[in-house]
């Protein structure tokens, strides 16, 4: 018997803030460092303005989470050739992709692209508001970074990223 892989689409999913009464303690991607992050510190951060926390319930269960702030990024010199000598700034705005986890049983249906896909239209919507925004950045674990290409997202090469994670950008009007 062959099982079908499940997909999982955006009008499947509900989307909540996450609150003071959101039971996270299941919760389980495999990272305790992104578990203990929703369980013990999301709300927190929201609280204090450092990062908003969504979670995504899929048939009434949490199935992922995402953070997002504000950023504000350097180019390298190749980056900022697209833009016209007299609007090369010392640094760019973006909104960051904080955290982004999905339990392990619901990884690889889809949900981290639903994810990129909201957190774009965040940023572009933050234009529509009267704010600009140019990117979406994320500091991407390592071993996370080609799933990040597949999405359109390039390595900072104005630094070059140590430790875990790998700073990455997209340009969401290029
Ligand atoms: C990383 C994560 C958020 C991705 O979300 P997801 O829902 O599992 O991914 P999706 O189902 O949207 O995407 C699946 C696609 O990515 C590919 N993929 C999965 N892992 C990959 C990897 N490490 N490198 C490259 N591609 C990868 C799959 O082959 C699939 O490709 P396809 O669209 O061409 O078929 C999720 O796996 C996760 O929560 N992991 C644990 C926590 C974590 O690492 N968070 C990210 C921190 S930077």
């Amino acid at each position: 018997m062959t099982s079908e892989k499940l997909i999982i689409t955006a009008d499947q999913l509900e989307f909540r803030s996450i609150s003071a009464d959101m039971d996270c303690s299941g919760f389980d991607c495999d990272d305790e460092d992104l578990n203990s992050f929703l369980r013990d510190d999301a709300f927190q951060y929201q609280e204090q303005k450092i990062a908003q926390t969504t979670c995504l319930f899929f048939k009434g269960r949490l199935v992922a989470y995402f953070a997002v702030c504000n950023d504000s990024i350097r180019l390298s010199e190749d980056e900022k050739a697209k833009f016209p000598e007299n609007k090369q700034i010392p640094s760019y705005p973006a909104v960051k992709l904080a955290r982004m986890a999905c339990v392990k049983e619901h990884q690889r249906c889809g949900l981290g692209k639903i994810i990129i896909e909201i957190v774009i239209g965040m940023a572009v919507a933050i234009n529509k508001n009267g704010v600009a925004c140019r990117y979406v950045t994320v500091d991407a674990y390592r071993a996370k970074e080609s799933w990040y290409e597949k999405r359109g997202f390039i390595r900072n090469q104005a630094r070059a990223s140590s430790g875990p994670t790998v700073s990455m950008r997209k340009d969401i009007f290029s």
